[in-house]
């Protein structure tokens, strides 16, 4: 379990974060939703340590984060798998060489061992025997699962996802959504998604937060967000015609 308390986070007069407090379950898609500029990203990335907060605490299991020391850090970061927006794949690796990066980081195993696990991964992600193409090669969806099976190649307890559907289209994104919830299920992960996709919301949503100009404006899920007596979610979610129609307005 993630759980964060008291977070503020600034930059210069930007007060990006207000007093942010809310718990993410594991096995569960934890969705953090909101409009443009809204901080989810700085959210996620004061959760994973890229960022300080001004106050407050970040618990993994109890565990306080952004108050360990170096080595502590790092232990917790063994845990952690990350897929941020756009995929970000090395272009010069190979497929199997993504994979295996956080391996060779953070496993001191032999390489056979490591292999397998590569392999197990692709496989997972349904891209069995791809190992030796380069990410160009690749289409916009395929580097996503890439980005899946490197994410979790390392066993994550917790696993990050920025906007993981960017520039996919609608039936891909919801296969990738499917991929992240059988994963976050089969493995117990504690995952925490950035989206503002509405077909993620009500296809994933298992666990929401809804972030308003930096401050968590709403707490629910995908049963009860088409309900919610709520005006700017909404405004967020019912901006587009085929929402307003799904609730026959
Ligand atoms: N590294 C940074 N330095 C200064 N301001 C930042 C930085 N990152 C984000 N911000 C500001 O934080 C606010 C929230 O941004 P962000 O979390 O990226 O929004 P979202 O992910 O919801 O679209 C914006 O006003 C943005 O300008
Ligand atoms: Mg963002």
């Amino acid at each position: 379990m993630i759980e964060i308390k008291n977070i503020n986070k600034t930059f210069g007069d930007n007060h990006v974060l207000k007093d942010i407090n809310t718990t993410f379950i594991p096995g569960k898609c934890n969705l953090i939703i909101g409009r443009s500029g809204s901080g989810k990203t700085v959210l996620m990335k004061t959760l994973v340590g890229l960022f300080q907060p001004e106050t407050g605490d970040v618990l993994f299991d109890d565990r306080v984060f952004n108050k360990m020391n170096n080595n502590e850090q790092i232990d917790v970061r063994k845990d952690m798998g990350m897929i941020f927006q756009g995929g970000a794949l090395f272009d010069s690796m190979t497929v199997e060489e993504n994979v295996m990066f956080p391996l060779l980081m953070f496993r001191k195993e032999p390489l056979k061992v490591m292999l397998e696990r590569v392999n197990f991964c692709l496989e997972r992600v349904n891209l069995k025997g791809i190992n030796k193409l380069m990410p160009s090669e690749l289409s916009g969806g395929m580097k996503k699962r890439v980005a899946i099976a490197r994410a979790i190649a390392t066993e994550p307890k917790y696993l990050f996802c920025d906007e993981p559907n960017s520039g996919l289209d609608p039936q891909t994104s919801i296969l990738i959504d499917q991929l992240i919830m059988e994963i976050t299920q089969e493995y117990n992960i504690t995952t925490v998604i950035n989206t503002h996709d509405m077909n993620s919301v009500l296809e994933i949503g298992d666990n929401i937060i809804f972030i308003h100009q930096g401050e968590l404006w709403w707490k629910g899920d995908k049963q009860n967000v088409l309900h919610a007596d709520n005006k700017e979610l909404n405004d967020f979610i019912f901006c587009s015609t085929l929402t307003k129609k799904a609730k026959g307005l």
